[in-house]
């Protein structure tokens, strides 16, 4: 690369003098505010040095520091998984600034549509350009280790093979628009309590196979230009200051090239972090910048460090919008943007059940009994900065109206007037700081009477029900009237299916939910099931399109919905009882620690006591009844999987399988690959998803061939004791299925012997023994 000349006596400007000059040409202090970002507004105090970058575009959650006698210009940041997140009015300003709430991750994995979550990605990294900032805190990809975890609808999947394969196709669409990413929580962030302090405690086999794997794909599939390090503790050491993570693993054994950053006050000893390879301290406190000023001055931290730091955050910037000078519009094509989310969101849809052909709606379906809150107020996505703020938000009462059918209206004008006075009664105290971080409050439910429930399904063709749930950051789930039904849904639910089966009409559950609940107990009543989650913004007229027909749905569980509850490997260690503490939840946000006490158990640390087994990786191979299975998902037409065949050898292997729709109504179907080891050498799952294929939409008697390959360190499990990936020399057997309980077809191959696929550093061992469950 050529740079221009510089004079001797002129300052390097970066883009013009090498990153080598530039950061030659700084002072201490001016490499010290560059890794401290400029701060947030009435929490940590703004950096002392800094000026108006927070307004650079209001909202954004940070912004770096900028040092102009350099040419550096400060970047913005901003979240979120599900679309941009910015103020949407400006002070001032007649102009509006929304962005497209997108389906949330969850949804989009349950397509499991590479392309499709690209384009997401293309649209939702168009409104971060247009919009004048320049990283997008996105995707997250932490495992669904428990349904518990209040940010799962952030996250995609149980699996992380299918986390790491979507995480890819989003930054790869979203950085196509020359802006970043910043692909989060590196690593081990699977819950929400004392998520600051929490020690997340595992095997390196767990933490290998499972809980990196995914950010591992994603790093070298799709060159993500930042990573997120995460609040907690992995294996006694704060993610953002370990070294082990950030610097032996993601750098050298994975080759990123990019800058990590933290979560937002994460970790507590600055020096540590910049050590650790944890380039750039978000959002940036004063106190921050001194310790790390103080610690270069005594020596105890190196130069050298520090340097490499600067250089990894100067290298971004380079590649940012706002150092090229972008001239952004601020008028994104929302309305383009909108027909993506409607249709993806379509797409991520999973049909649970459909007896009789409940769904789509037979044509004389007309007039619609909507009940439970959730049909009025459908719920676009979860809380926290997982939130975009969005011009509108189509209801499912919206949705259907659009697609042509009337809602039974006096049901409806019940519902509505209800849910007024109660959102009232409910509204959050504007001065409780605490109440903009907790999911809304919403209407009890309605119960009705017999009779009146005879009336009204006299009066309609079908009944719908709608079950919402919400939940965001700082929070985990609980397990009564969340996880569970409440006693008032469940009574909906039997009382309507009951009434409207008296009158020879049907009821289908649509489930506006951001993560997995309890569906055994009472599915058997009603005669359909849409699996809706939390679609984004066009979110009824998604659900419209799948119950009408006009979309046949596609989508497959990325994660389990177990029985009980604690029939999930992971729930003997995980909260479920805790009472919120808001000391601990914003200790750090409040530069207080927190008190010194006896570590409690799955609050200060967790043991992953499950290891490797999570999700259908446990219920398949301890053989425990679920209620829906990982990849479970129906469609309006029928699919048969014909002619599996394999080659290849020494764990490079090509799979090929005829798809055929065999029903009456154009589909996709998803393949999935799962593989079973010979399991001799090592413990393994009874089988693991190692691959999988959507077809296009194939017509009434189309058929499509896929083509899935898979390599040796897909093959390969991790060996804690070797500290190596090796694949078990034996017989494998390969079986597509429809889910992970329902195999289609099987083929199988031989390894003839041992292969160590990549010997790897030996670091983040658990200090404490961790009991397995075999
Ligand atoms: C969240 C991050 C988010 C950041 C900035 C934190 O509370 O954990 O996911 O990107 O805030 O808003």
């Amino acid at each position: 690369m050529f740079f221009v000349a510089c004079n001797a006596n002129e300052t390097p400007q970066l883009g013009k003098a090498s990153v080598d000059k530039v950061v030659a040409a700084m002072t201490l202090e001016e490499k010290v505010q560059l890794l401290v970002g400029t701060g947030m507004a009435g929490f940590s105090g703004e950096n002392s040095v800094v000026g108006e970058t927070q307004n650079l575009v209001p909202g954004a959650a940070g912004t770096t520091c900028p040092i102009p006698r350099l040419g550096i210009p400060a970047i913005v940041l901003a979240d979120g998984p599900a679309g941009l997140r910015i103020q949407p009015t400006r002070k001032d300003d007649p102009q509006t600034y929304y962005c497209t709430a997108f389906p949330v991750g969850t949804l989009l994995a349950s397509t499991w549509n590479v392309e499709l979550v690209e384009n997401v990605g293309q649209a939702m990294g168009n409104e971060v350009l247009e919009y004048g900032a320049d990283v997008l805190l996105g995707p997250a990809l932490n495992i669904h280790r428990n349904p518990l975890c209040g940010r799962n609808f952030e996250y995609y999947s149980e699996d992380p093979l299918l986390a790491g394969k979507m995480t890819a196709a989003m930054v790869k669409g979203v950085q196509s628009n020359g802006v970043g990413t910043s692909i989060k929580h590196f690593a081990a962030n699977n819950q929400e309590t004392n998520r600051m302090g929490n020690d997340a405690r595992m095997t390196t086999r767990a933490l290998r196979e499972i809980y990196l794997r995914g950010f591992e794909i994603a790093v070298k599939e799709s060159n993500p230009q930042t990573v997120m390090s995460s609040y907690n503790f992995i294996n006694g050491v704060y993610a953002s200051e370990s070294r082990e993570l950030l610097t032996d693993i993601l750098r050298d054994e994975w080759g990123f090239k990019g800058l990590v950053m933290t979560d937002w006050f994460g970790g507590k000893n600055p020096p540590a972090q910049v050590h650790a390879g944890n380039d750039l301290l978000m959002p940036g406190a004063p106190t921050q910048y001194e310790a790390i000023l103080a610690a270069a001055n005594d020596g105890s931290l190196s130069m050298a460090d520090i340097d490499t730091n600067v250089k990894r955050i100067l290298k971004v910037i380079l590649e940012t919008p706002r150092f090229k000078g972008y001239p952004y519009s601020n008028t994104p094509d929302l309305k383009a943007h909108a027909d993506i989310t409607r249709q993806s969101a379509a797409e991520g849809m999973v049909l649970l059940k459909n007896t009789e052909n409940a769904l789509p709606f037979a044509p004389n379906v007309k007039t619609i009994a909507a009940f439970g809150i959730t049909s009025y107020e459908f719920i676009s996505g979860g809380t926290g900065s997982g939130d975009v703020n969005k011009a509108y938000n189509v209801s499912l009462k919206e949705g259907l109206n659009n697609s042509g059918y009337t809602l039974n209206v006096d049901l409806a004008n019940k519902y509505e007037t209800h849910i007024a006075a109660e959102n009232q009664k409910n509204a959050p105290d504007p001065n409780n700081f605490m109440a903009m971080f907790m999911p809304k409050v919403y209407a009890a439910e309605l119960l009705f009477s017999n009779a009146q429930l005879a009336g009204i399904a006299a009066g309609s063709d079908i009944a719908l029900i709608t079950i919402g749930r919400n939940s965001g950051e700082f929070l985990d789930r609980k397990i009564e009237n969340d996880f569970e039904l409440s006693v008032d849904e469940q009574k909906l639910i039997q009382t309507v299916s009951e009434a409207f089966h008296a009158a020879g009409k049907k009821t289908v559950v649509v489930l506006n939910i951001g993560g997995v609940i309890e569906t055994a107990s009472w599915k058997a009543q009603p005669d359909a099931i849409l699996l809706a989650w939390q679609a984004g913004q066009e979110g009824g007229n998604s659900v419209a399109d799948v119950l009408k027909g006009a979309v046949n749905p596609s989508g497959k569980l990325p994660m389990t919905f177990p029985v009980n509850y604690f029939d999930i490997a992971s729930s003997a260690n995980f909260p479920y009882d805790y009472q919120f503490d808001m000391q601990k939840a914003f200790g750090s946000f409040m530069g207080q620690g927190n008190a010194p006490k006896e570590p409690v158990r799955n609050e200060d640390y967790t043991n992953y006591e499950e290891d490797i087994y999570v999700g259908y990786r446990y219920f398949d191979t301890f053989e425990k009844p679920v209620s829906y299975p990982f990849g479970y998902g129906l469609s309006y037409t029928g699919f048969a999987c014909e002619n599996p065949t394999v080659t290849g050898k020494n764990g490079n292997y090509t799979f090929n399988v005829r798809v055929k729709n065999t029903g009456e109504m154009a589909g996709k179907e998803v393949v999935q690959l799962y593989i079973s080891a010979p399991a001799k050498a090592m413990d393994k799952p009874a089988k693991e998803l190692k691959a999988f294929a959507k077809t296009k939409l194939l017509q009434p008697g189309e058929t499509q061939m896929l083509t899935l390959k898979i390599t040796p360190r897909d093959l390969a499990s991790f060996d804690s004791i070797d500290n190596a990936w090796k694949v078990e020399a034996g017989d494998y057997t390969a079986q597509f299925g429809a889910s992970a309980s329902d195999m289609l077809q099987s083929v199988k191959f031989s390894v003839a012997k041992e292969i160590v696929v990549e010997k790897v550093h030996n670091v983040l061992n658990p200090k404490e023994k961790i009991n397995g469950i075999r």
